[in-house]
């Protein structure tokens, strides 16, 4: 008898795995944790380009398998339209519910009256939807939050509460299609601006609204153009001391137009903030290359996500921490909001290695 049960197991564990071969392109089927079919989410994410997003999806997928359930995930390659199609199409096949990573967050109200009307509920994950009342929760970090800890740094960095003479920064803002880039850059203002007004801190393009600054798309390619242009025009009589960058991969595009105009080799290169602690820019921050990033663990708001659904089918109700900030201009949509850590080289051991989120290793 005894010797039956690792048997059984074997056999537990192979017809999973059948399961899963069975599953198709983009699907994935019970986990091993589970013994019965607790149907498929839908898991439309933005893009693969941010390194970010595919462990979003890779951890969401872990831990909806582990209680049972298929996921659908998907990416769009920030394409807004490419992105209808997916969850039309994870509409149609009977998703229980969506966890969206939306590429444009104004563009999804068709799809969502279409989830209401299917009776699947929806869960905006990370960016916010806007302009829809279809939308249940909303999981992410506190995006004003980050945008002070980035603008802290960049204060820190410059000694700027103590500093006698002006220091020079020029500013870049996320996608204006993201939700949360305003909010980053709102809440890097309100730390930058009483210094800007003071003229302590002087943005020599006089560039400092956000639809001037944001880069469509967060390409780093777009914002290293700005940054040519701007040590091309404005910038060219001036030594910069530091750059407002609203993430990682827009870091790097500044910092290599920097390079090539003579930074960082006779010049300093300017303090450059960053954010989703990317390993590429990681390796920067361990050089002194990149300043700082933000550290958003991917792995608790992936939890946070599926814990609010497996809740949802089940009838209870999910945890949520913010009733207030979020308005998506139809309703305030009920939020979990989780904290981003500020990493520079002298915490970046303590939090990313200690943390496990990378191996020492892993920075080369
Ligand atoms: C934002 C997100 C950031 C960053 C950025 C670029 O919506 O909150 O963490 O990933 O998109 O993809």
């Amino acid at each position: 008898m005894r010797r039956l049960f690792p048997r059984l197991a074997v056999v537990a564990v192979a017809s999973s795995a059948l399961l899963s071969a069975c599953a198709g392109s983009g699907s994935t089927a019970v986990g091993s944790g589970a013994d019965t079919d607790a149907g498929t989410i839908g898991l439309p994410m933005p893009t693969t380009a941010q390194a970010r997003w595919v462990q979003d999806g890779q951890n969401m997928q872990k831990q909806f398998q582990a209680l049972g359930y298929k996921t659908d995930l998907q990416y769009a390659g920030d394409d807004a339209q490419k992105q209808n199609a997916q969850i039309d199409e994870m509409i149609q096949h009977h998703v229980r519910a969506l966890i969206i990573g939306s590429v444009d967050g104004t563009a999804l109200k068709a799809e969502l009256d279409k989830a209401k009307a299917a009776g699947i509920p929806v869960i905006a994950y990370d960016r916010l939807i806007r302009g829809s009342g279809n939308i249940d929760y909303y999981a992410t970090f506190d995006n004003f939050k980050v945008g002070v800890l980035q603008a802290n740094s960049l204060v820190d960095a410059l000694g700027l509460k103590t500093a006698a003479a002006p220091k020079t920064i020029e500013l870049f803002a996320g996608s204006p299609d993201d939700n949360n880039a305003t909010f980053f850059f709102n809440g890097a203002m309100s730390v930058l601006q009483p210094y800007i007004t003071s003229g302590k801190l002087v943005v020599p393009s006089g560039q400092t609204d956000f639809k001037t600054v944001a880069t469509p798309k967060w390409d780093g390619k777009t914002a290293a153009a700005r940054m040519d242009t701007l040590l091309a025009g404005p910038d060219a009589a001036v030594t910069l001391d530091a750059v407002l960058a609203p993430n990682d991969g827009i870091a790097r595009g500044v910092i290599g137009s920097l390079q090539a105009h003579g930074y960082g080799k006779g010049k300093k290169l300017p303090v450059v903030d960053g954010q989703d602690a990317e390993l590429d820019s990681v390796k920067l921050v361990n050089t002194g290359v990149q300043y700082s990033t933000i550290y958003k663990d991917t792995r608790e708001l992936a939890k946070v996500a599926v814990e609010m659904t497996d809740k949802i089918l089940n009838g209870q109700t999910p945890d949520i921490n913010d009733t207030k900030t979020y308005d998506n201009g139809v309703k305030v949509v009920p939020t979990f909001l989780l904290q981003p850590v500020l990493v520079t080289k002298a915490n970046l051991q303590t939090v990313l290695i200690d943390g496990g989120y990378y191996k020492s290793s892993d920075l080369g």
